[in-house]
């Protein structure tokens, strides 16, 4: 007999993505395997680099646990992307992805299998907007938002999904890899990007979760999630068309409209300022509004820190500055040739902004590999 007709074929991967969770991954290993002992499966933890040392904890437990593998990567961070990158690893048919903390109830992955291999269905998801499921105690401020984020998705992208954002599902890799180049990555909601992106409608079976307590550490669910949100919604609509981070990028230069308006009244009126200063405050201070929510949010996933930030806003600064010199000699060369103040002007903002966009891009936050700040221990 060949050895590969000994081996029981591998029918699950079970990813797990990870960002600071090493005091919960024992007993969150232990769990799967009890729950299954039937079923052969692997579990891909992909970790951001953790500070806490989660890769280094998982390289001591994969040792004695074989079905454990970690993907760790460098530089980078995200939710949806760290997900799709470990379903890409593996070569299972049926791929699970789940919360490192013990919120999702490991014992439905035995049905998820079940529903997928006997029952035809191409996704399987953990369902607490269903009867039997639920969000356990949650505070009103969190379900509430949790439902109009719901409702929001269901009505802008024409989901049916009764829990379009949770993060506990089991799809088919045919299916996966069907919607792999389509995903748009961003953010926390891989579940609805998946369902939007797949070129044929999706067999889904719910089922019901009832979500649990976090075992150990904090959430890593802020404010950013909802912009980044938001922008999985654009980039599903309009995403084809314009990338999401140069509308992200010309809607934070819409909001510096206000605040540049703002400070230079307030200078002019409360401190009594002559207008050329109160101009320049207000050009500084809206730059450093700009540069602070771009790289809060647009450029999240590259976010400078530390001396890095003051380094990006001078270098922000500096090629806004360049940007603004060729936005006024455009509209100065289209003013001479063809006349017209609204089109010449329009025409300045227009080579400006683009310059400030790409140049930003390139320069403040390119790609990069950042060595971690905690260097994980050596095994
Ligand atoms: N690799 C990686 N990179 N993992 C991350 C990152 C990241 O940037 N951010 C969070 N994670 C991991 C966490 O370590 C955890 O295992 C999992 O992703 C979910 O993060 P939590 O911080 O526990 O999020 P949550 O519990 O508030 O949100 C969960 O429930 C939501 C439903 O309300 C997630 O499952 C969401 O996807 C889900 O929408
Ligand atoms: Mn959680």
């Amino acid at each position: 007999m060949a050895i590969s007709e000994s081996v029981k074929p591998l029918e699950l991967a079970v990813v797990v993505p990870t960002f600071n969770e090493a005091a919960n991954l024992k007993e969150l290993i232990g769990r799967l395997e009890r729950t299954l002992s039937d079923i052969q499966w692997e579990m891909i933890v992909v970790d951001d680099d953790s500070p806490d040392g989660t890769a280094a904890l998982l390289r001591d437990l994969a040792l004695t646990h074989p079905q454990v593998r970690c993907l760790r990567r460098v530089g980078r961070r995200g939710l949806s992307s760290a997900c799709i990158e470990g379903m890409l690893s593996t070569h299972a048919p049926l791929l699970a992805v789940m919360d490192a903390d013990l919120q999702h109830d490991e014992s439905l992955l035995p049905l998820m299998v079940t529903a997928l291999q006997k029952e035809g269905y191409d996704l399987a998801v953990g369902t607490r907007y269903m009867d039997g499921g639920g969000v356990g105690d949650w505070d009103t401020g969190r379900q509430t938002t949790s439902h109009l984020a719901t409702q929001l998705g269901q009505w802008w992208l024409k989901v049916s999904l009764r829990d379009p954002m949770s993060g506990f599902f089991m799809v088919r890799r045919t299916a996966f890899e069907a919607a792999v180049y389509d995903l748009s990555s961003l953010g926390f909601k891989l579940l609805l990007d998946l369902v939007v992106s797949s070129p044929q409608p999706l067999k889904v079976k719910e089922i019901p979760l009832q979500f649990r307590q976090r075992h150990a550490g904090e959430s890593k669910l802020d404010q950013r999630v909802a912009f980044d949100y938001l922008m999985l919604l654009v980039d599903k609509t309009v995403g084809r068309f314009v990338p999401v981070s140069l509308l992200s990028f010309g809607l934070i230069g819409l909001l510096g409209v206000p605040v540049h308006l703002g400070v230079l009244r307030l200078a002019m009126l409360w401190r009594d300022w002559p207008f050329l200063q109160a101009q320049i405050l207000a050009v500084v201070v809206a730059m450093v509004f700009n540069f602070y929510l771009n790289n809060t949010l647009t450029y999240r996933d590259q976010k400078l820190q530390g001396w890095r930030w003051w380094v990006g806003l001078i270098k922000f600064m500096a090629t806004c500055g360049i940007g603004a010199i060729a936005n006024v000699g455009i509209a100065n060369a289209v003013y001479d040739d063809f006349g017209g103040w609204i089109v010449s002007s329009l025409a300045g903002i227009l080579v400006g902004f683009g310059w400030n966009y790409g140049a930003t891009a390139l320069l403040v936050w390119p790609k990069r590999r950042p060595k971690p700040k905690v260097p994980p221990p050596l095994a």
